[in-house]
């Protein structure tokens, strides 16, 4: 479990260019949940994730994660992080190593490491021919499979994706999301997703925490979330088209899904 408490943080403190991104939050994020973090732009999303992940260091409040401090070098072992626009960061000269440089770290085994890069390749639905080529022949989407691909290989408990779809064709960006919500999430994984998107949310996310100017508008279900036109209206979010669509209509208020909303339309529809 992670468990955030009280956190809050400014950057630049005492200079002319000081900025509060976070203002007092606490959340938990249950084993095997998917839990989503939305908000507008600037409203702490990513700083919010660096803190969970250790990477910014704390300065008032409290995070847990298994009751070790993310203070504590072992958590670096638990939690994996993909940044926004991730495949920045590539820089090894194949994909192969570039997925494997993590691992390596770790001082596993030749085998070891490479049983995770195939199977981390695979996940993220990369063909196996790709392993030689350089990151840098390839097409945006895939660069960002190999970055999400590398942190995979890591098999972190809890796995933290900033915007991971931000930036690609919706088919990529389907299939992506299939991938890691299906086959990543089955091997059992904590998942963290940044989103600004009330689709994504609604098909994959267990909850929701809602920022706005860094502190926490709202903490529950995406169903409960929509329903909250408040809430959305002040963290400038907008619930998923069908769902509006629905309402619109007279239909339906609680479809959030087009897969729900089929089954709504066409129960409707039998009924006349
Ligand atoms: N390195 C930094 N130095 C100074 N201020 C920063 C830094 N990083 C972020 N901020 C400020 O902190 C606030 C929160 O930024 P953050 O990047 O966490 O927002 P976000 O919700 O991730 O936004 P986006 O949706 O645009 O990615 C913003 O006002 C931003 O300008
Ligand atoms: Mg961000």
């Amino acid at each position: 479990m992670i468990s955030v408490k009280n956190v809050s943080y400014t950057y630049m403190t005492g200079t002319p260019f000081e900025k509060t991104a976070l203002k007092n939050i606490s959340f938990d994020v249950a084993e095997g949940e998917v839990l989503a973090i939305a908000g507008h732009t600037g409203s702490g999303k990513s700083t919010l994730i660096q803190i969970v992940a250790g990477l910014i260091e704390l300065t008032s409040g409290t995070v847990e994660i298994d009751g070790l401090s993310v203070a504590d070098k072992k958590i670096r072992r638990l939690v994996g992080i993909v940044f926004q626009y991730p495949e920045h960061q590539l820089f090894e000269e194949t994909v192969e190593s570039d997925i494997a440089f993590g691992p390596k770290n770790f001082g596993l085994s030749e085998a070891e490491i490479s049983a995770r890069v195939d199977e981390a390749m695979r996940q993220v639905g990369l063909d196996a021919a790709l392993k030689k080529s350089s990151p840098f022949e390839l097409s945006g989407g895939q660069r960002r499979r190999v970055a999400i691909a590398g942190i995979l290989a890591l098999k972190p408990k809890y796995l933290i994706l900033d915007e991971p779809t931000a930036g690609l064709d919706p088919l990529a960006k389907k299939n992506l999301l299939n991938e890691i919500f299906g086959d990543v999430k089955k091997s059992g994984v904590t998942i963290i997703l940044v989103s600004h998107n009330m689709e994504d949310i609604a098909n994959f996310a267990n909850r929701v925490v809602v920022l706005a100017h860094g502190k926490i508008l709202f903490v529950g279900t995406p169903r409960e979330l929509f329903v909250r036109e408040e809430i959305l209206q002040t963290a400038g979010l907008e619930p998923p088209p069908i769902s509006k669509l629905l309402r619109t209509l007279n239909i339906d208020g609680r479809a959030l899904t087009l897969d729900e909303a089929e089954k709504i339309i066409l129960s409707t529809r039998k009924k006349r």
